[in-house]
């Protein structure tokens, strides 16, 4: 690489992004990231470019892809989910669900490959989750009326088997195209469903951000030319009982 590592990021002011976004640009690896979010970031370091987008808007998306001429990376982790139970699903809910994960995505990814192709490199990163391998398990949800979503969790494996297609179609073209599939993060969850997660998995506890940096890392890792396609599940042993 004789470029800046430029990287784009995703959901950059979420939960999992604010946490992308500090490790990426404190790396050694001399990252640039542009921070994009429907809502502005915030950051304010020299290496940290805040852009505010809809990613499910295609004038938006090509409009931002305008101003990129190389690219390192591309991170999609902006993602939304909806709880309420199936039989009360509206319509507008599945679709708004599918529109920011896998419309989003795929615009991003297309944008992206285009500038990609041309360097004969690229890492694409995308944030699946295990409900996109496996089914949630309602009885840890108990009455807490937050369950895990059928849209969700359709949404996720499309991530997975987007990530798949893309990495056989544009591995001639040296771009290595994975996901990370995170389990539960804690985050103000009733203690009820923290408890039941945490007797589930193995490891004891829910995730936090910082569980998911070292897969992070590894995909990006520019010596990576041969894992393409994979699903890196970290999730503590969650889904492998
Ligand atoms: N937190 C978890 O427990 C968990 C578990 C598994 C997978 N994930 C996945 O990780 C990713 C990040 O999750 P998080 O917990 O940080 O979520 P979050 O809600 O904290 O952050 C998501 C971010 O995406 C942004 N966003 C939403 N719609 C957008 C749009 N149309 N255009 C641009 N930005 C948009 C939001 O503004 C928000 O800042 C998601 O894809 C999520 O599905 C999260």
């Amino acid at each position: 690489m004789t470029f800046t590592k430029k990287i784009i990021l995703t959901g950059s002011s979420g939960q999992i992004g604010q946490s992308f976004v500090n490790h990426l640009s404190n790396s050694k690896n001399d990252y640039y990231v542009y921070a994009l979010d429907k809502k502005k970031s915030k950051n304010n370091k020299k290496n940290i470019q805040n852009v505010e987008i809809d990613i499910t808007k295609e004038d938006e998306v090509v409009d931002f892809f305008s101003s990129i001429n190389e690219l390192y990376g591309l991170v999609n982790n902006a993602g939304i989910g909806v709880f309420t139970p199936f039989l009360s699903r509206t319509l507008e809910e599945f679709k708004k669900v599918l529109d920011v994960n896998l419309v989003g995505t795929f615009l991003m990814s297309r944008e992206a490959i285009k500038i990609m192709i041309e360097a004969k490199f690229g890492k694409i990163i995308n944030i699946g989750s295990i409900y996109g391998v496996n089914s949630s398990d309602y009885r840890i949800y108990g009455e807490s009326g937050r369950n895990n979503s059928e849209v969700y969790s359709m949404s996720k494996s499309g991530i997975i088997m987007l990530s798949k297609y893309l990495a056989t179609h544009f591995a001639s073209d040296n771009i290595q195209i994975n996901t990370i599939s995170p389990g539960g993060l804690e985050r103000n969850q009733a203690q009820g469903f923290i408890e039941k997660y945490n007797i589930k998995n193995p490891t004891g506890r829910m995730g936090s951000p910082n569980d998911l940096l070292p897969a992070l890392d590894f995909l990006l890792n520019e010596q990576n030319e041969y894992i393409n396609g994979e699903n890196i599940i970290v999730d503590g042993g969650f889904t492998k009982w």
